[in-house]
């Protein structure tokens, strides 16, 4: 396979703000006493905010607005990024880093492809933009993961075939989405025991052996 490009989710991939999402949902949760853990939280994965907190109601004993879905959503989103606002670089992992400059010495383009609309915050807080040639995120696209709708529009940036990209995905979601665009599909921890992933990754720089 000619592999000229490879797209990144951003949450649970490159960073663990899929750990501040939880923090953040469980916060919400517990003042609503919704029942929310870690199982349901995996089902969270890729998915849009909105689309989130319908799966979290799916355990409330009653029914909610749109105004009072709205603000709960906006409550999670102020607690989620005031711990993003702790972020800096040290939040990248040297083993990120590593691969990721390795990867751009084989003339490999990189780009994301992320459902949050906080990407392009979290990415100025990292320092991770400095290595993406495209960012696609939850601000430009209008349909959620499993669609294939974000990953396509990064391949669309980087002016690359899906056949010649790869996604990396922590989600199912994610691993259904990349499957439908055509990419290759590589799955980091959720998505690693995934039995629809192309391609499992025990630890992040494993992606230099396997591509
Ligand atoms: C994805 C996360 O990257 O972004 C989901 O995996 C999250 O859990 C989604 O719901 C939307 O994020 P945000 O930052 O726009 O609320
Ligand atoms: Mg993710």
């Amino acid at each position: 396979m000619e592999l000229n490009g490879i797209i990144f989710d951003l949450d649970g991939v490159l960073v663990h703000t899929d750990e501040f999402h939880y923090q953040a949902w469980k916060q919400l949760a517990d003042r609503l006493c919704i029942p929310f853990d870690r199982q349901v939280n995996n089902r969270l994965r890729g998915v849009s905010r909105m689309a989130s907190l319908e799966i979290i109601l799916e355990a409330a004993d009653r029914s909610f607005s749109d105004e009072e879905k709205l603000a709960m959503a906006e409550e999670k989103n102020a607690a989620y990024r005031k711990l993003l606002e702790t972020m800096s670089p040290k939040d990248v992992s040297d083993e990120v880093v590593e691969t990721l400059s390795k990867l751009k010495e084989r003339g490999i383009r990189l780009a994301i492809g992320s459902s949050s609309k906080n990407a392009g915050f979290i990415l100025k807080q990292t320092g991770l933009d400095i290595w993406m040639d495209a960012v696609s995120d939850g601000n430009n696209i209008t349909r959620s993961k499993p669609d294939p709708q974000v990953f396509l529009m990064a391949a669309d940036m980087l002016t690359l075939p899906p056949a010649q990209c790869a996604v990396v995905e922590d989600a199912t979601a994610g691993i259904d989405a990349a499957l439908a665009g055509g990419f290759l599909a590589v799955g980091i921890g959720d998505a690693a025991g995934y039995d629809r992933t192309d391609k499992p990754l025990s630890t992040f720089s494993d992606l230099l052996s396997i591509l």
